[in-house]
């Protein structure tokens, strides 16, 4: 079968959404046969039913293109309900807008400490100097991590990530192996001296019950490995494409500044307009038809959550940026069905510090040199050099 697109072509930050949309037009039922081939559903309502119909579309092979997990099972991310549901229940909780609200004031500090030197110096890397440490140190204050522990999990991050958007196998097993060492030892530590379940991830999955019964150990520690890495990424990317698509509209940069009041609209639209990652994998469970297709059982899907939010049958003028967008709550950068993200909130709420402290503390900013796109299975930035005139 001759392929439809080449996943593998050289990419900038505009390039990828106008091959989708290309795609969604000409063949929204897409196949490449880069990483061994997969299938790429590309329209909205393509993508919306596969997420929600784990039946058909099971996560437990493969979750992204190109497969990164090589070392065991993960859950929530590695099993489909009812499997997965205990996992959630126990995280759900930690994660509501009330746990939330305490690291609004720790992550406020984080911003302002990493940005005032930054802003100081008059230019720099957003990603490299900004957004690369901040979702770190809020994902550590919310784990309860040492200062120790914090620093170990951004080179061994920052080493999976480089893993994975290069497709380096080795060094993605190697570095995956370090963050389960991690987790071992996080897990020893809250057996030997348990925290609040109520406050603490770990405690809450060692304490969690399922019918009368503790979580099985190998998933528990499985659980804390995932979670280490997942919630880290994507406010990483996205605070990078939100400070390129501001730096080319200072119109809205000076009324986002103005008026901070509009950054919470104004995040849920740049969630759609640049969704971090592009899209998360499922396998075909039997013979699926679509778009004129047929996807045969055990064969790779992406869902392309970045393309699905782009999609004009969905959204009206779909590559603008609308605030107050009708149907905004709609967007699917964090996913939908049992998946759909439970690090949300705790997502938005960094960007949205790091947008307020940004905006007040500079009178404009712009771009000041190449903006450098990520790879697979990110979407987005990976660095963007700025200058800045401060307040
Ligand atoms: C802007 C920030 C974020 C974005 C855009 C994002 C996006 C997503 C998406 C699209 C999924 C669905 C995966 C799928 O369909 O298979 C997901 C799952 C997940 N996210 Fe996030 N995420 C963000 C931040 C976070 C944070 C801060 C955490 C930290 C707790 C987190 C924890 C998770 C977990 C544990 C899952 C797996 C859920 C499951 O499989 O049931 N995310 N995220």
């Amino acid at each position: 079968m001759t392929e439809d697109f080449d996943a593998l072509a050289p990419e900038t930050f505009d390039s990828t959404h106008a091959l989708y949309a290309e795609l969604r037009a000409r063949c929204p039922v897409a196949r490449s046969d880069a990483w061994g081939g997969f299938w790429a559903l590309l329209r909205y309502d393509d993508v919306c039913q596969a997420a929600a119909d784990y039946e058909t579309f099971t996560t437990t092979v493969q979750n992204v293109v190109p497969k990164v997990a090589f070392t065991g099972r993960r859950p929530p991310l590695h099993l489909d309900p009812p499997e997965q549901t205990p996992y959630r229940r126990a995280l759900n909780p930690l994660l509501t807008p009330a746990r939330l609200a305490i690291l609004e004031e720790p992550t406020r500090h984080f911003a302002v400490e990493l940005l005032e030197p930054l802003i100081a110096r008059g230019h720099g890397d957003i990603c490299a100097d900004f957004s690369t440490h901040l979702p770190i140190r809020v994902f550590a204050e919310w784990m309860g991590l040492r200062d120790e522990e914090a620093g170990r999990l951004a080179s061994v991050g920052r080493a999976f990530n480089i893993a994975v958007q290069s497709n380096q196998e080795e060094l993605m097993k190697r570095s995956s192996l370090e963050l389960y060492e991690m987790a071992r030892g996080l897990i020893a530590r809250r057996q030997a001296e348990p925290l609040d379940p109520a406050v603490d991830p770990t405690s809450a999955l060692l304490a969690a019950r399922h019918e009368g019964e503790p979580l099985p150990e190998d998933m528990v520690l499985g659980c804390i490995r995932q979670v280490l890495v997942v919630g880290i990424i994507a406010p990483t990317v996205m605070i990078g494409s939100i400070a390129v698509h501001l730096a080319r509209d200072p119109a809205l940069q000076s009324r986002l500044r103005e008026d901070p009041g509009l950054l919470p609209a104004a995040i849920e639209e740049f969630l759609r307009l640049y969704t971090p990652y592009r899209g998360f994998a499922r396998t075909a469970t039997c013979p699926i038809e679509r778009g004129g297709r047929t996807i045969e059982p055990g064969e790779p899907i992406a869902l392309v959550y970045a393309s699905a939010n782009r999609d004009e049958a969905r959204f009206e003028h779909a590559d603008r940026f609308v605030l107050h967008r009708p149907n905004i709550a709609e967007h699917l950068a964090f996913g939908r069905g049992p998946h759909r993200c439970p690090g949300a909130g705790l997502g938005r709420l960094q960007l949205r510090i790091a947008l307020e402290e940004l905006l007040a503390r500079t009178r404009r900013f712009e771009l000041a040199g190449e903006v450098v796109p990520t790879r697979c299975p990110e979407i987005g930035a990976r660095a963007v050099p700025l200058s800045f005139v401060p307040a």
